[in-house]
Formats: C-alpha cells, sequence, structure tokens
C-alpha cells in the first residue's frame, strides 16, 4: 500500500523517466551521426539509467501492490544546431525531474507515507549527481564548441565507462 496521491504522481513519473530515456538515446544518435563517440557513448549509457530508473520505479508500485500503468511517451527532439544543444536540453531536463522527484518526496510526506519518502531518497541523491554531470559537461562543451576533439578527450578522461553498480540503488522490475 502506498498513498493514492504519490501513487498517481509515481506512475506519471514512470512516463517522464521513459522520455528522458528516449530523449537521451537521440541525443547519442546525434553524436554518433557526427562521429563523435565518446559524447554519444556517454549518452547511450544516461538512456539506460533513465530506463532504470523508470523500472526502479515499477518494482515499487509491484511490490507496494498498486497499479502500474506502462505510459506512452512523447517524441524526443531529435535535431540540434550544434554539439552544444543536446547537453543544455539534457541540464534542463535534469534540472526539471528534480523538481519532480522533490514533489514526489513532498506529496509522500504530506499524506504520512513514510515509506515512499524513504523510497525518494535514493532519487534526491542521484539528481544531485546527474545535474552536477550535465552541468559540468556543459560548461566544457561551450568552452570547447571550436575544439570537439578537446569534448571527446574529456569524455574519455572523465567519464571512461560504465558507472560500477550502487548497492544502495533501489531493485529495477526485471532485474
Ligand atoms: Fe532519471
Ligand atoms: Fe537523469
Amino acid at each position: 500500500m502506498a498513498a493514492d496521491a504519490f501513487v498517481s504522481l509515481l506512475n506519471e513519473q514512470i512516463a517522464h523517466e521513459y522520455a528522458a530515456h528516449q530523449q537521451y538515446v537521440a541525443c547519442a544518435v546525434f553524436y554518433d551521426a557526427e562521429t563523435l563517440p565518446q559524447l554519444a557513448r556517454f549518452f547511450y549509457a544516461q538512456a539506460l539509467e533513465e530506463r532504470d530508473h523508470a523500472m526502479m520505479m515499477v518494482q515499487y508500485l509491484v511490490d507496494a501492490d498498486e497499479k502500474v500503468l506502462i505510459p506512452g511517451v512523447a517524441a524526443p527532439q531529435v535535431d540540434f544546431k550544434d554539439i552544444v544543444a543536446p547537453v543544455a536540453l539534457a541540464l534542463q531536463q535534469e534540472r526539471r525531474v528534480t523538481e519532480q522527484i522533490n514533489a514526489l518526496a513532498a506529496t509522500a510526506r504530506s499524506e504520512g507515507d513514510y515509506t515512499s519518502e524513504q523510497f525518494m531518497q535514493w532519487f534526491i541523491k542521484e539528481q544531485v549527481e546527474e545535474v552536477a554531470t550535465m552541468s559540468d559537461l556543459l560548461r566544457v562543451v561551450e568552452r570547447s564548441r571550436d575544439d570537439v576533439m578537446e569534448v571527446e578527450n574529456y569524455m574519455a578522461r572523465e567519464h571512461p565507462g560504465v558507472e560500477g553498480d550502487d548497492p544502495t540503488a533501489p531493485q529495477a522490475a526485471g532485474a
């Protein structure tokens, strides 16, 4: 059991997480087409993280015996004017998600649903990291927009591979 208001907001959030997945795939494909493999790899990996977020929320609702709506999502933006635009969009998206996650935690608390409030704690921490990563990356791409190989070197150096498993992460459905 979880508070009804929280359940309906979490079902909406599942759509936002899947939309973020689709958007990051679109960013990755844009960089891939520009032959910027490090930026592409980073965004493909970010996309998988967003899918995981959705699946953690699915698992939580399954465990709580609540109805899970697997939503459709709006088409992502696929055309970008330069190599900076996808990162600017990503940062905007992460800031928006941070507000949504905070609203979920606030709803759980005001409904007296402390289990759901606790579930949201991991996502709050995750959003701090994701906003920081994207705002760092935005600074780098803005500074090096005329020297994209500099950005590629930065990605290879600072984001060389998939993050290790986080043992504190909620379980994702199907994992
Ligand atoms: Fe997410
Ligand atoms: Fe994210």
